[in-house]
């Protein structure tokens, strides 16, 4: 199937390198001229394991390119996907003047038959404004379908989640549109692909959940899906902060939760809270959007607190062990909101940096793929090779993602560089009783 993906960041290049791969010819289009540079030099501007590989074997074979040319994505392609960005507004609403803007582009350059996919995660109801919008900016000859089909892909393990997702989801107005989606899916609901990621893949053949819908309600899947995940983490944040005043350990309490087959074990770890691009601004999208429809949607709001509390906890604990902040030095572990991206938006570990300068404390900071993009955003931090060079003369260590690196630190060298060996364990990943007995002062989250 010829297909076109408008907007190539991160859900639009995945998008398309996942259907490369399964066998369709896919173009991907960017009004962003360096990032298509980049892209058709070989080079990547995000990191996502196993997306490279992708990239470049599919553009070798002919079946995945990239332009900037939206009318050489769109006239050609059968199915067009929207996946351009939504960045929240000053009031948390999405801004979806870019979704609006390429509807109506898509819509003048077609003629005959197209459909026309949203991607990008938007508000319930958005579906009806594009079909509205292509019904008016449509030339004659146009002939147009709108479907929804939210993306529920995780950074670091976007490329598995495309390949291997628990559901697909797809929001039509007609037969003609999911048709066309469950043809474009096939592969995939069938499990009928080499995998490129496992060799021996255990999910070969294994079916997937195909959920067609109507559009307003794939939309709102994405919304509440998202929502209900960080309702999830905030909620054993709050439980976090329970055990520490009762002297229980949030990790065992977690663990005899998630046991209950109806709650799940998944997405229950304490810690310094959510960040990203998705959980934070889909939060307020979707209280925003309650608002409007005249539902006070309270409980969102509170998780949206609960996790921005989180960073103050961070202070408060650093605060606690060290007493006075100022001038001392801090080493960060970690800077992405989560390991296996280079993704700081939103990132915890960045809000807690900005509230230590303030404090007037020094920075040190190490994280294995998200130094760069950090750079650009904080000057004042001292950015290091490895966490033994953060680790040196500092006064305490947060260790803020849990990358793997993280886990199998040699600690006993750690401990010997700092001048204080103060470990505020942000994520939870060390054991509290080796690190006493190593001789750290240790702090964790609700343990
Ligand atoms: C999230 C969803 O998981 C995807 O399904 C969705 O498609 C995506 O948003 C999106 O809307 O595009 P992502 O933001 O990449 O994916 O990352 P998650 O793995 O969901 O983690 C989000 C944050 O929650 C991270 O900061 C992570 O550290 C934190 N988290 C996660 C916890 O603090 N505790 C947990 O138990 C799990």
């Amino acid at each position: 199937m010829k297909i076109a993906i408008i907007g190539t960041g991160y859900v639009g290049l995945v998008t398309g390198a996942c259907l490369a791969e399964i066998g369709h010819a896919v173009i991907c289009q960017d009004s962003d001229s360096e990032k298509i540079d980049i892209l058709e030099t070989g080079r990547m501007p995000i990191y996502e394991p196993y997306l490279e590989t992708l990239v470049r074997k599919n553009r070798e074979s002919g079946r995945l390119s990239f332009t900037k040319d939206f009318e050489q994505a769109v006239k050609p392609s059968v199915v067009v996907f929207i996946c351009v960005g939504t960045p929240p507004l000053e009031n948390g609403e999405a801004d979806l003047s870019a979704v609006e803007k390429v509807s109506r582009e898509i819509a003048e350059v077609s003629d005959g038959y197209k459909l026309i996919v949203e991607k990008s995660t938007v508000p319930v109801q958005t579906g009806a404004w594009v079909a509205k919008t292509i019904s008016i900016y449509g030339s004659r000859n146009a002939e147009l379908d709108v479907a929804s089909n939210p993306e529920f892909l995780r950074e670091g393990s976007a490329v598995e989640d495309f390949l291997h997702p628990d559901r697909i989801v797809i929001g039509v107005q007609n037969k003609r549109a999911e048709m066309i989606l469950s043809e474009l899916y096939e592969p995939i609901i069938h499990g009928k692909f080499n995998c490129p990621i496992h060799t021996d893949c255990s999910r070969d053949g294994e079916a997937v959940p195909f959920i067609v819908t109507d559009m307003n309600s794939a939309e709102l899947i994405k919304h509440a899906s998202n929502s209900f995940l960080a309702t999830k983490i905030s909620f054993i944040n709050a439980v976090a902060e329970i055990c520490e005043r009762t002297g229980a350990n949030i990790r065992d309490v977690s663990y005899g939760i998630g046991l209950d087959k109806r709650i799940g074990r998944s997405f229950l770890e304490a810690g310094i809270g959510f960040g990203g691009f998705c959980f934070p601004k889909d939060l307020q999208a979707f209280i925003r959007i309650a608002e409007n429809y005249g539902y006070d949607f309270k409980l969102l709001k509170d998780v949206e607190n609960i996790n921005v509390e989180r960073i103050s906890l961070v202070i408060r604990k650093l605060k606690e062990a060290l007493w006075i902040v100022k001038g001392k030095t801090i080493g960060i572990l970690g800077l992405a909101f989560k390991p296996n991206t280079d993704d700081i938006r939103f990132a915890p570990a960045i809000e807690i940096i900005k509230e230590l300068l303030k404090e007037g404390a020094q920075v040190k900071a190490y994280d294995p793929k998200a130094m760069e993009r950090t750079k650009k955003e904080l000057s004042e931090v001292l950015y290091c090779r490895d966490p033994y060079e953060v680790a040196m003369e500092a006064d305490g260590l947060v260790i803020c993602t849990e990358w793997e690196e993280f886990k199998s630190l040699d600690l006993e060298k750690i401990k010997a560089c700092m001048r204080r060996p103060f470990i505020l364990d942000g994520r939870n990943i060390y054991d509290k009783d080796k690190l006493l007995s190593l001789g750290f002062e240790y702090k964790g989250i609700g343990r």
